[in-house]
């Protein structure tokens, strides 16, 4: 049911597939790539655009759209595809972006990120969402909009972005998209 509901198109609107493509892999960089995220984590982001905890302007007529019925099935449906590896494209930031992602920045207090989302980037169902081989560009977005407080539905990414700088938001991003 969640493939039916994934590239159906809701009234004045577009289909989830249209921008995030039909296997949840989406081609655009600003776009986040949902296959092979866990399914409590996609939940989770669809009920707080819907609500408003997550603001996206495009985001939220979409989720507002789904039912819950709708919404899990869609999540168990982006679950069940495999992810398109990407790979790291900046190599003078690897190096920094590897030591971020394994070890943090122990005298800034910024934790590793490995140590919520594993060492492979698969993340820990259920709370903690698969990072490895989303687009470099999505995840520094995200973290620069957690620096922002913008993104204000996780307190605990909200203490983690504050610390980072740009480049350093750049160098793991891009680790990030190789893992
Ligand atoms: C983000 C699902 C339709 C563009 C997301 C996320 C989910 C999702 C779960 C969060 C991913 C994450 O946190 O890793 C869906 C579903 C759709 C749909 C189920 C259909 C009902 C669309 C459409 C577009 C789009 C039609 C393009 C016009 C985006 C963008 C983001 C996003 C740009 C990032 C939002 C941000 O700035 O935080 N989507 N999506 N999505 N989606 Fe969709
Ligand atoms: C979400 C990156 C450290 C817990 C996220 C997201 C990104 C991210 C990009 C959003 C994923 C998406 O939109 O698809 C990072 C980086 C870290 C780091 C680069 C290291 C510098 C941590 C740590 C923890 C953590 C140490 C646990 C203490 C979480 C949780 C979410 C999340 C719970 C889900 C937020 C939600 O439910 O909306 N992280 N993270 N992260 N991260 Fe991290």
């Amino acid at each position: 049911k969640g493939d039916t509901v994934f590239n159906a198109t809701p009234a004045n609107s577009q289909s989830c597939a249209s921008c995030h493509n039909a296997d949840g892999n989406s081609a655009i960089a600003a776009n986040p790539k949902l296959a092979q995220q866990h399914p409590e984590y996609i939940l989770k982001q669809l009920q707080d655009f819907k609500s408003g905890k997550r603001k996206s302007a495009i985001m939220k007529p979409m989720a507002t759209a789904l039912s819950d019925d709708d919404m899990r099935n869609i999540a168990w449906f982006v679950t069940s595809k495999k992810i398109k590896p990407g790979f790291a494209k900046e190599k003078d930031l690897v190096g920094l972006g590897e030591r971020i992602f394994r070890g943090g920045i122990a005298d800034r207090q910024i934790p590793a990120c490995a140590g919520c989302h594993s060492p492979n980037g698969a993340g820990i169902p259920a709370q903690y969402p698969r990072l490895g081989g989303q687009h470099a560009e999505y995840t520094a977005q995200q973290l620069t909009l957690f620096r922002e407080g913008t993104r204000l539905n996780s307190p605990v990414m909200t203490g983690v972005a504050a610390k980072l700088s740009n480049k350093e938001i750049t160098a793991v991003a891009d680790y990030i998209a190789g893992l």
